[in-house]
């Protein structure tokens, strides 16, 4: 087998190595008497991720991990390692980020990278099996797509200001009057200056758009999509979670209908609860925290006031003060997708896009969905490093993705 050293020991007639290749790691054991002396000697330049080619026959074994181990018959050794920086000691966090690139190799970093490939794969398969289209939106986009604060700029030769996606969803909203249920999946860039353990600046972000859905049926759609997703990491990736001490009693309990609290009943329950929020404000990490408390599943947050939230969520008809919109909230981790029914009528977006003060003049073409067969639509946006990061129980989102992008940091 083809490989990197995890760990070696010798008693000095037998010796074992443990090897990984990424699938799986496996026990090989060589018995000094059995193999060539130059063989044996080789062994003994096997160091903590050198990379190794063992040679020999592989045995039934039923107490090892694996449940197999290999009689070695020879070893080369392909590529040294000298004093790998990453021991099985102790590191600080800061250490290990530095060395990011090597830190993956570790046996925690390869089960979240494969919990997220599962997320990701569900994702796809969710759609695909609902006959949603899959529409790629641009990166580089000329209107901002959320809110003027947050946005990455660059020069766009002749045409001024370009800024990196923020999300898809107005491109998609375009894609949704063509095809009817679409989706994008992409990365998607915030310049938040936050420092908290649910941010990154260049995250990705799955985003469905669905015809004539309104928010109620956005809500069935995500609380049906975010339940196939645990159930899906639930049946094939089991090991990992246990690699993860994730106890998956709270997971096995996510299942449609989820929770449903609006706004302003949610305002009045924090100021119970000892919150300082006022009606009006955006909840903050502290109040979803309290929110979703003891809850066996996540938590919709409906109808948030008009000025905490995007220029282009619909009016609520039922009190104008508030929009169509839902924060889905996870125990333990808070808002994982934000989603809304869009603003369909012409006159009312654009007195939004004025009353925020966003450059009128580069969404002439967003308007225009509202000129040519305006539909009432929704749509929600849900984060996967959140995601991931909520169903393996990590502290922080840095290590949900393998090379974060945040405030401080862009290396390696
Ligand atoms: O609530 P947000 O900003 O919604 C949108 O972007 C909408 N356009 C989506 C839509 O309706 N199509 O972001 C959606 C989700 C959040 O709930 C969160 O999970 C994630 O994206 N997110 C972040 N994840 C990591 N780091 C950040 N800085 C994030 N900002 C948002
Ligand atoms: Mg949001």
């Amino acid at each position: 087998m083809l490989g990197w050293v995890v760990t070696t020991r010798s008693s000095g007639k037998i010796a074992f190595v443990v090897v990984r290749d990424g699938t799986g790691t496996i026990q090989g054991v060589l018995a000094k008497a059995d193999v060539p002396a130059a063989a044996w000697e080789r062994f003994a330049q096997l160091t903590q991720e050198s990379s190794v080619r063992l040679e020999g026959m592989v045995r039934e074994d039923k107490r090892s991990p694996g449940g197999v181990e290999l009689t070695v018959s020879d070893v080369v050794l392909l590529g040294p390692s000298v004093d790998f920086p990453i021991t099985p000691k102790e590191h600080g966090t800061a250490f290990l980020m530095e060395r990011r690139h090597l830190w993956l190799r570790s046996r925690r970093q390869v089960a979240i990278a494969k919990v997220r490939h599962e997320v990701i794969q569900a994702v796809r398969d969710f759609f695909h099996e609902r006959g949603f289209i899959l529409v790629d939106t641009p990166i580089l986009s000329g209107s901002i797509g959320e809110s003027a604060g947050t946005l990455f700029e660059t020069e766009y030769f002749d045409l001024g200001k370009a800024y990196l996606a923020q999300t898809g969803q107005l491109y998609l909203e375009a894609a949704c009057a063509a095809l009817g249920k679409v989706y994008c999946f992409g990365p998607t860039f915030r310049a938040e200056k936050s420092k908290t353990r649910r941010h990154l600046t260049e995250f990705w972000m799955v985003e469905p758009e669905v015809a004539f859905n309104d928010t109620h049926a956005n809500m069935r759609l995500q609380e049906e999509f975010v339940s196939y997703i645990v159930a899906r990491v639930l049946d094939r990736r089991k090991a990992e979670l246990v690699e993860l001490e994730r106890d998956t009693k709270p997971l096995e309990s996510v299942a449609a209908p989820f929770h449903r609290i609006s706004y302003t009943d949610a305002v009045t329950k924090l100021q119970g609860k000892g919150s300082g929020i006022t009606w009006g404000r955006d909840l903050g990490a502290e109040d979803e925290q309290l929110l979703t408390e003891g809850l066996d599943r996540p938590l919709f947050v409906m109808n948030y006031p008009k000025e905490a939230k995007a220029f282009y969520m619909k009016e609520n008809p039922d009190d104008p003060r508030t929009v169509l919109c839902d924060d889905c909230l996870a125990p333990g981790i808070g808002e994982i997708i934000g989603g809304s029914q869009r603003e369909d009528d012409h006159d009312k977006l654009l007195a939004r896009i004025r009353h925020d003060k966003l450059p009128e003049e580069s969404y002439g073409w967003y308007l225009d969905l509202r000129k040519y067969g305006t539909f009432v639509h929704a749509g929600f946006g849900l984060g996967l490093e959140r995601t991931v990061q909520w169903i393996t129980g990590s502290p922080h989102i840095r290590e949900m993705i393998a090379f974060p992008r945040m405030l401080y940091r862009l290396y390696p």
